[in-house]
């Protein structure tokens, strides 16, 4: 496929990764419908968009928003052929930790362990199961679905929630890639390293740079550069079932 026969769902394309996205695919003619939970920062992608990105508020996690936007993004976009589910969030923490003074043992909760499987696995698994039976119900031949998983996938000390749906995530898009081969449907996932977004931004300049310190590149990725991966996803006819690492090496 080409980026301008395109009509895609970028979930979580407010910010960060997904709104480049949205900005790339709308550059290369793909009409683009966001989906996420900040109406404010849609209204600026879609204004940023010239015409080629909308908006249709979703938590991802909710079934009924799901078929909601799948219905509504079909509508607006007069079709649908492409889904990125990228949008995600973390709750970091050990499983269990000691205080070394007082003995206590302090838990992940269980918020944050269902929390975090609730956006990044359930929710690309409502968005595929809808996309996939809105391809087949319209008899589309061809459309892609990107799963934006992470280098988590491979476990991460401090994220037994974010790594267990990241990895997730990559069985399910293998399983994927074969149960929907039949109706024309690829499916990939993207696990990039650090990248350079808002929530890289936010951390302190020492600790980021002791974590670069370990990527074999030296540095974070550019949205941009995750980007080029989806895209491969998108336009190559012969890629499904499958996860591309972009981490600058730093699984290696
Ligand atoms: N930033 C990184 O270094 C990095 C590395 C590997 C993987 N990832 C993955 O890439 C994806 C994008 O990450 P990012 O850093 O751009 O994040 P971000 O926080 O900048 O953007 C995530 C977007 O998802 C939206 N969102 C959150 N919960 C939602 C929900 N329930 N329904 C709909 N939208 C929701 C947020 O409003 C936000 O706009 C995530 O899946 C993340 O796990 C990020």
């Amino acid at each position: 496929m080409q980026l301008s026969d395109l009509k895609a769902i970028v979930t979580g394309g407010a910010s960060g990764m997904g709104r480049t996205f949205a900005m790339e695919l709308a550059r290369g003619g793909a009409t683009v419908v966001v989906a996420d939970l900040d109406q404010a920062k849609m209204d600026e992608v879609v204004a940023a968009g010239e015409g080629r990105i909308h908006a249709i508020r979703c938590n991802v996690a909710q079934e009924e928003d799901v078929v909601a936007l799948i219905d509504g993004a079909h509508e607006k976009m007069g079709g649908l052929n492409a889904l990125i589910n990228n949008a995600g969030i973390f709750r970091d923490g050990l499983l269990v930790k000691q205080d070394k003074e007082t003995g206590a043992v302090k838990k992940m909760s269980l918020d944050a362990w269902n929390a975090v499987i609730a956006v990044d696995l359930t929710g690309p698994f409502l968005c595929t199961r809808e996309f996939a039976a809105k391809m087949i119900a319209t008899g589309t031949k061809k459309s892609c679905i990107v799963n934006i998983s992470s280098i988590a996938r491979h476990g991460n000390q401090g994220q037994t929630n974010y790594s267990a749906a990241k990895a997730g995530l990559v069985a399910d898009t293998k399983l994927w890639g074969l149960e929907l081969a039949r109706y024309g449907i690829r499916v990939g996932a993207i696990a990039p390293g650090f990248v350079d977004t808002p929530i890289l931004q936010g951390m302190r300049p020492d600790v980021l740079e002791g974590m670069l310190k370990g990527v074999p590149l030296r540095r974070a990725a550019a949205p941009e550069e995750i980007f080029q991966a989806v895209r491969f996803v998108l336009e190559c006819d012969y890629f499904t079932g499958r996860c591309i690492d972009v981490d600058g090496g730093l699984t290696l």
